[in-house]
């Protein structure tokens, strides 16, 4: 299996941005762009709680899914202001993005708490995209492979076999996320080529060949297209510019030519 065989997926991380007008002007301007995108690559938009029923009402029908950024470990109870997975399906949504290093970094994420969302979500039928990503400290320390292995294998511990087909893996690098200082194709895919081997140590090659691992760090439409030639780089998760709708488009579609 090779990154033609592999899905690609792109996938608008709106972080704290867009009221639900905001959301049902954006996501109807992204549906017809695009839509040619069906058979090649999943597009996702990850949006906030308040906007997820809106959101999955517009990108009804159409081939635009819509995921959370976020979701609690429990099932349910005394865990004031949280959301729960099963809240999340009930309301259509398929993705939740866990482990994103702004909720790591000012939400006190650790690599246990990731784990047990990644975990939930699993269990709830939601297709966690997990997270993981060096600082720019732990870069210029050369232990970038250390935080990495510990952050992948920490957070995939316990997932089953069957399950683990529903895991995209997103390498953000701190030190590029929303700082227009965007990694190097090859330091994305050196570190991208290293999470794919970290996985297919925890579980094998077909696992580990199959899995969807993209990219996120300041992905435009001016360097997306080398990012994703990569082999290793099956998809980018977008923060900024997944809030223009042209912008957003050009990425997908230069997911599609791979
Ligand atoms: P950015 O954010 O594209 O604005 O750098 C990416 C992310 O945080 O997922």
């Amino acid at each position: 299996m090779n990154k033609s065989t592999r899905k690609a997926i792109i996938a608008g991380n709106w972080k704290m941005n867009n009221t639900r007008p905001e959301a049902k002007e954006l996501l109807q301007a992204i549906k017809p762009l695009v839509a040619n995108a069906e058979n090649n690559v999943e597009v996702i938009a990850c949006v906030p709680f308040t906007n997820l029923e809106t959101a999955v009402n517009v990108t009804a029908g159409s081939n635009v899914k819509i995921g959370a950024e976020n979701v609690h470990f429990k099932k349910n109870g005394a865990y004031t202001g949280e959301i729960s997975a099963d809240m999340l399906t009930e309301l259509g949504v398929e993705y939740v993005v866990v482990g994103h290093s702004e909720r790591r970094q000012y939400f006190g994420e650790t690599d246990e708490t990731v784990n047990l969302r990644t975990l939930a979500a699993l269990e709830a039928g939601l297709k966690p995209i997990v997270c993981v990503g060096e600082t720019l400290e732990q870069r210029e320390l050369g232990i970038t492979e250390e935080v990495i292995a510990m952050q992948t294998k920490i957070a995939l511990k316990n997932t089953c076999e069957k399950c683990i087909k529903n895991v995209v893996i997103a390498y953000e690098p701190v030190w590029a996320i929303g700082t227009g200082k965007v990694a190097t194709p090859e330091q994305a895919e050196d570190v991208c080529a290293f999470i794919r081997k970290t996985v297919e140590g925890l579980f094998n090659k077909e696992i580990a060949d199959g899995m969807t691992i993209q990219y996120g760090g300041s992905m435009n439409a001016k360097n997306c297209a080398e990012l994703l030639a990569k082999p290793n780089i099956d998809g980018g998760l977008i923060g900024g510019a997944s809030l223009k709708a042209e912008d957003f488009n050009t990425i997908v579609q230069a997911a599609v030519e791979g």
